[in-house]
């Protein structure tokens, strides 16, 4: 069968750039899961940076190469897309792509800056019957989907909470990360938006959420976020998001009626439920192996294999557009509810085009005036 052709927009770190990483295990990029999997083949790229081409030439032999996505999409025709620019760019990219006859779109998290520009996405997407994936890859990681199985098999019985950190530092000055008109937000939208696809992932839709946020003085973004999420199956989800550390740390741990699972980067707990050794009468959880994989595949193969199938009509779309702005859906929830003095705010969001962090930076600024400057 002839090999999908795959175009790449955005030739920076996760387009291509990450495959250089000599510790990461690969394919770890989009350039790479495409060029690994033996049903696609990347045939052209576009970045508004020409150094970004030239390397992308480099790493992959590919000679059609575009400053204008709009230019590649036209003359190329590729059945699939790869999204990987800045954040800020999602929208009209995906828009145009699903007006030029793609068939697949791969596009990076988070899906976009708004929830109102999200849902243009998605309904293009389906006017057009694309096939919109946001990668959020942990869904095709095996030892997530392992955790995952645990607790469908009743493991550690009936869920009842689960506590997730997404732990890091801010971004450096000079990073398109710290600018928030191509960000769209901090740790909390950026890093963060795994976090609350997972918990979706795990365990369902969000109620109604209660969150702090704290806008970092130097930079306009947020540099830390706690929350408690109610999710409507009656689980309570608690987050922190950021927190100014040295280090990245994921973790999620499901806590159920009779153990408890900790996954994350460097994770793999398994926990449950026995008679304890140091108290009569008492249970505590006691650790058991955990079923790791036989061998570790990358997750962004899988999702180019996935596409794929998806394409060929054999398979779900394991990550949808509709999951990507229900994960973003939460974290605007967070900042609403910091913009209302923390109150609970309860989902669907009314608010879809201006980011409730807006208003909290501008209360800040404003704080921060001196009196003159006040209105
Ligand atoms: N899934 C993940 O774990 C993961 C990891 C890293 C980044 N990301 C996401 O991927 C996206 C890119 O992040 P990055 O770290 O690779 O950034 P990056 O700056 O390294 O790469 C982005 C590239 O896009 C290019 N670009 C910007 N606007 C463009 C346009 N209009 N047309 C073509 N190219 C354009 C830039 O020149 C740059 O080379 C962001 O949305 C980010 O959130 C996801």
């Amino acid at each position: 069968m002839k090999k999908l052709k795959v175009g790449v927009i955005g030739c920076g770190r996760v387009g291509s750039l990450l495959e250089r990483d000599p510790l990461r295990h690969k394919p770890c990029s989009h350039a790479g899961a495409f060029a690994a999997c033996p049903d696609t083949e990347v045939t052209c790229a576009c970045d508004i940076d020409p150094d970004k081409l030239k390397q992308f030439r480099e790493d992959w032999g590919v000679e059609r190469l575009y400053l204008d996505y709009r230019e590649l999409l036209a003359k190329e025709r590729p059945q699939i897309i790869s999204v990987a620019s800045w954040t800020s760019t999602h929208k009209d990219i995906v828009v145009e792509a699903a007006n030029c006859g793609v068939k697949v779109i791969l596009c990076e998290k988070p899906i976009s800056l708004s929830l109102a520009r999200a849902d243009v996405m998605i309904q293009e997407c389906r006017n057009n019957k694309v096939a919109l994936l946001v990668n959020h890859e942990r869904r095709w990681d095996q030892r997530f989907l392992a955790a995952k199985q645990l607790i469908d098999d009743g493991e550690i019985g009936t869920l009842r909470s689960i506590r997730g950190a997404m732990l890091c530092g801010i971004p450096e000055t000079a990073s398109w990360k710290s600018d928030l008109s191509l960000v769209g937000g901090g740790p909390l939208l950026h890093d963060g938006t795994h976090l609350f696809d997972m918990i979706r992932f795990f365990g369902g839709e969000v109620k109604s959420i209660v969150g702090f946020v704290h806008p970092n003085e130097r930079l306009r973004i947020e540099d830390w976020a706690t929350a408690i999420l109610q999710l409507e199956n009656g689980v309570q989800a608690y987050v922190e998001v950021g927190g100014q550390r040295s280090y990245f740390h994921f973790a999620i741990e499901f806590w159920g009626a009779n153990g408890k699972i900790a996954i994350g980067n460097g994770i793999n707990d398994l926990f449950v439920s026995q008679e304890s050794k140091s108290f009569y009468g008492f249970r505590e959880l006691a650790p058991r192996e955990f079923p790791l994989p036989e061998s570790h595949k990358s997750s962004y193969l899988a999702i180019a294999e996935d596409i794929v199938r998806l394409k060929r009509g054999s398979c779900e779309n394991r990550s949808s557009g509709e999951d990507a702005r229900g994960a973003l859906e939460i974290i605007w929830g967070i900042y609403e509810s910091e913009r209302l003095s923390n109150s609970i705010v309860t989902l669907p969001l009314t608010r879809r085009e201006v980011s409730p962090l807006m208003s909290i930076l501008k209360r800040k600024s404003q704080k921060q005036a001196p009196r003159a400057d006040r209105d």
